[in-house]
Parts: C-alpha cells; sequence; structure tokens
C-alpha cells in the first residue's frame, strides 16, 4: 500500500497543485480479494491533501470499502485485461512498459514519446514474469529510464520529467 500511495502522489502532486491529465491504474494482486484493480481519474479527483502516504492511504482504504470518493474507483478486474483494453483503444507504440533493461528512453523519437500514453510499472519485485513475457508478446516495447533500478515512485517522476521535456522540446 506504501508503494501505491507513494506512486500516486509522483503522478500527480506538482507544485502548483494536481495534475489533472493522469489517470492512474494499480492492480492489487494480494490476498483478501485478488484482482482488484483501483483508479483515481485526474480530471474528477478532488483531494486537496494528497500531502502524505498517510493520506492516499485513507483515500484506498474508504475505495476498499465502498465509500465514494469523486474520481477514484474500484472494480474486479486482472492486469491482462486492463492492457488489452489499452491494445484495442490505442496504437501499440502508444503503450510503453518501463524496465531498466529496455532501450534508453533518450533515443526514442521525441515524437513517439510525446503522443506515448500508458506507461506500464512493476512494484518492488516488477511486474510477474508470466505477464512481462505476455507483455512481449503483444509487442509492447520496454523502455529505461536508465541503468539503475529506481523506485516505482521515483520512475514516474523521471518518465514525467521526460515527458515534459519532451512537450516542452527542451
Ligand atoms: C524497484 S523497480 C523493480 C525492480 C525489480 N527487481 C525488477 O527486476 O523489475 C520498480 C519498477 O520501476 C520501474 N523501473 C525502475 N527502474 C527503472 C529503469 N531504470 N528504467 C525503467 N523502469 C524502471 C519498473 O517498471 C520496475 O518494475
Amino acid at each position: 500500500m506504501d508503494l501505491v500511495a507513494r506512486a500516486i502522489i509522483s503522478s500527480f502532486m506538482t507544485k502548483k497543485g494536481l495534475r489533472k491529465n493522469i489517470f492512474f491504474i494499480s492492480v492489487f494482486e494480494g490476498p483478501p480479494n485478488p484482482p482488484l484493480v483501483f483508479m483515481i481519474d485526474g480530471t474528477k479527483f478532488e483531494s486537496y491533501s494528497l500531502i502524505s502516504e498517510k493520506d492516499v492511504g485513507e483515500i484506498i482504504l474508504k475505495a476498499l470499502k465502498g465509500e465514494s470518493q469523486n474520481g477514484v474507483f474500484i472494480q474486479k478486474e486482472n492486469f491482462r485485461n486492463i492492457v488489452n483494453f489499452f491494445l484495442q483503444r490505442l496504437k501499440r507504440n502508444q503503450i510503453v512498459y518501463l524496465h531498466e533493461k529496455g532501450v534508453d528512453i533518450r533515443r526514442i523519437p521525441i515524437s513517439r514519446l510525446r503522443d506515448s500514453k500508458v506507461f506500464i510499472l512493476g512494484d518492488h519485485k516488477g511486474i510477474d514474469k508470466k505477464d512481462e513475457r505476455w507483455l512481449v508478446t503483444k509487442e509492447i516495447s520496454m523502455v529505461s529510464i536508465g541503468p539503475i533500478s529506481y523506485l516505482s515512485s521515483h520512475s514516474i517522476t523521471i518518465v514525467l520529467e521526460e515527458i515534459f521535456r519532451a512537450q516542452e522540446n527542451l
């Protein structure tokens, strides 16, 4: 839960407020009722207190208890169905699997990086090996932000910075 909370903070928090153009999805595969998908739609999310992991933990717990919150959803779904949902609606190269052994993000054409819509990350253990092989069969490209293995939340910050640079031509 703390890893997801940090990932949410990295995805949404900026000094000027919450990012609206993020749709965050986390697949909970642990007990008691896996797999569950927890989602936050940045366009509808109205939390003004995403300061600490505790604040985010409360949002997740409320969702797990079935309490309604603007822009926060939980449903019974698995990882592959979520990826398939995007594969049916986007171009394959708009979906990226982040892994340190992938192609260096700075070698990807800027136009492609600007156009990327979905970034798949693992938790502290990475993505389940069977799911990783499945992503390869779906021809989803592996992209690296460097040879060092970073925390998921730090990886999100770095990728958002790379996208910002690509969009602003920095
Ligand atoms: C702590 S890492 C997981 C490390 C895990 N031992 C593994 O082998 O995948 C958490 C997640 O952040 C992303 N990540 C971490 N470092 C990265 C890097 N250098 N390039 C791309 N993604 C990275 C990956 O999605 C990874 O699954």
